[in-house]
């Protein structure tokens, strides 16, 4: 086995012997975290440090000792030994001498972000798993911690136990990334999923992800993809180098789609999937989420269930997939556990304790713009009920031609109420092209009801 002394031994290279031996009786100190947030993540977070604490130790070369923990709600059912002391005054436990790392799983905006700021005035290290928080007050937050020589680390706050973070940061780190495309959401995946394979309803299906855990506080967050927005932020944030640009997300749910329109995309050769998609385009980057119709043959159209993938696209790996459970207890607490040990080994082991987790953007490294949402380029899947006329489709192909728009491939579907579906797919094309074609097509007197449209990515570049 590895003796302390010689799992350190790098200091005697870099250090007077003064420093080294302060430097190892600093580091045989525990380092000591407070835990705010007892929900779901936190009871999670609180096991895992317990059950592998003896490997976790020996991965850091410290103890980790948990001083406070910080809830309204204390749960019984947890073990957390005499020594930890509860409270439920967050902005006093972030003040404590004997708190080194605070861990912020909690979750919503008030009062993470004002407990975070004090906790980073304080010079505590941070670990967050809150996906809100950072996409819509993350440039403050990390410039506050860089002004205040803390670290933020948030693993856990996208795609839960992927470590996707770490990938951006370290595995793909000499790439330029062209794009990334991510099932970012576990409730809208076990949704969708449960409707596909099982045929059930919406309704009961988002039931039972709140009583697993999955779902947000709010559900409406995860069925009409704020959360997924919330962490594409982030992801392109790692991705581009571009601050966290929230309300420049173009975001739509999935409350929209239909039994009919997942049987028709099936046979077409598609599945519908909610993904997130951060896209480096000729003139400027897209961020967008939606429903999309993927090839049914891509192994990212078989993620199923509550798991997350995302999918990235880097200029010299090519094509990378990232796949785990996106929600739940012990993914996540995986994430932050993970987020924990980065900074013991950084406390540990660099000279001055500077942080190695590299933080997001908070100013512009780039002046590329984020296009609106009528400058993006997507395939399409539209579907039409139209009168049973001869000519109809000739009008409709018209439209789209004259437009520019190039058709891929045209399905009719038999009769529905008497009225025909008519179901075409479309090369990419940009959006502003295609709302006046529609607004055209949805004008002709044989259509009937509001045109569907979903887009379509063909992820093959
Ligand atoms: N509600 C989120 C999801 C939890 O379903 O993915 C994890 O961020």
């Amino acid at each position: 086995m590895i003796s302390f002394l010689e799992s350190h031994s790098f200091f005697s290279y870099d250090l007077g012997l003064v420093q080294y031996i302060s430097k190892l009786e600093c580091d045989v100190k525990p380092v000591r975290l407070a835990i705010l947030g007892l929900g779901t993540v936190g009871g999670g977070a609180l096991k895992l440090l317990k059950e592998n604490a003896a490997e976790i130790k020996r991965r850091t070369g410290r103890e980790i000792q948990i001083t406070y923990v910080g809830t309204r709600r204390p749960r019984p059912d947890l073990d957390l030994g005499d020594e930890v002391k509860q409270s439920a005054d967050l902005l006093d436990i972030v003040r404590q001498p004997d708190v080194d790392v605070v861990v912020e799983v909690m979750g919503g905006i008030h009062p993470a972000y004002e407990v975070i700021k004090e906790a980073i005035l304080h010079g505590k290290q941070v670990v967050t798993a809150n996906k809100a928080l950072l996409a819509e007050h993350g440039n403050e937050l990390f410039k506050l911690a860089d002004d205040n020589a803390v670290q933020i680390a948030y693993e856990a706050a996208v795609a839960g136990g992927i470590p996707i973070i770490k990938v951006m940061r370290e595995g793909l780190a000499a790439n330029k990334i062209n794009w990334l495309a991510g099932i970012i959401n576990g409730t809208g995946n076990f949704i969708l999923t449960e409707m596909r394979e099982k045929g059930r309803a919406f309704a009961d299906v988002l039931k039972e992800a709140q009583e697993l855990g999955y779902a947000e506080a709010d559900p409406t967050f995860d069925v009409e993809g704020i959360d997924a927005a919330h962490k594409l932020t982030i992801l392109a944030s790692c991705a581009f180098g571009i601050p966290l640009q929230f309300d420049k997300v173009y975001t739509e749910g999935i409350s929209k789609i239909t039994a009919q329109d997942v049987k028709y995309a099936e046979e077409l050769g598609f599945r519908i999937k909610h993904l997130g998609i951060a896209r480096r385009a000729a003139n400027g980057i897209e961020l967008r989420v939606h429903p999309t119709l993927i090839p049914a043959e891509e192994l990212i159209a078989n993620v199923n269930g509550v798991k997350n993938a995302v999918l990235v696209q880097a200029h010299a790996v090519g094509p990378t997939l990232y796949y785990g459970a996106g929600a739940g207890a012990g993914p996540t607490a995986s994430a932050v556990v993970a987020d924990v040990i980065d900074i013991v080994r950084d406390i540990s082991y660099t000279e001055d304790g500077a942080g190695t987790i590299p933080q997001l953007a908070f100013e512009a490294l780039t002046n590329v713009p984020i296009l609106s949402r009528e400058e993006m380029t997507t395939g399409y899947y539209i579907r039409i009920n139209a009168e049973d006329q001869t000519g109809v489709l000739a009008d409709v192909t018209t439209i789209l031609s004259r437009a520019g728009i190039s058709i891929d491939a045209i399905m009719q579907q038999p009769r529905l109420k008497d009225l025909i579906p008519i179901v075409i797919l479309t090369d990419p094309v940009v959006e502003s092209k295609m709302d006046e074609a529609l607004a055209q097509i949805q004008a002709l007197p044989v259509i009937h009801g509001e045109i569907v449209r979903i887009r379509l990515e063909s992820l093959d570049n």
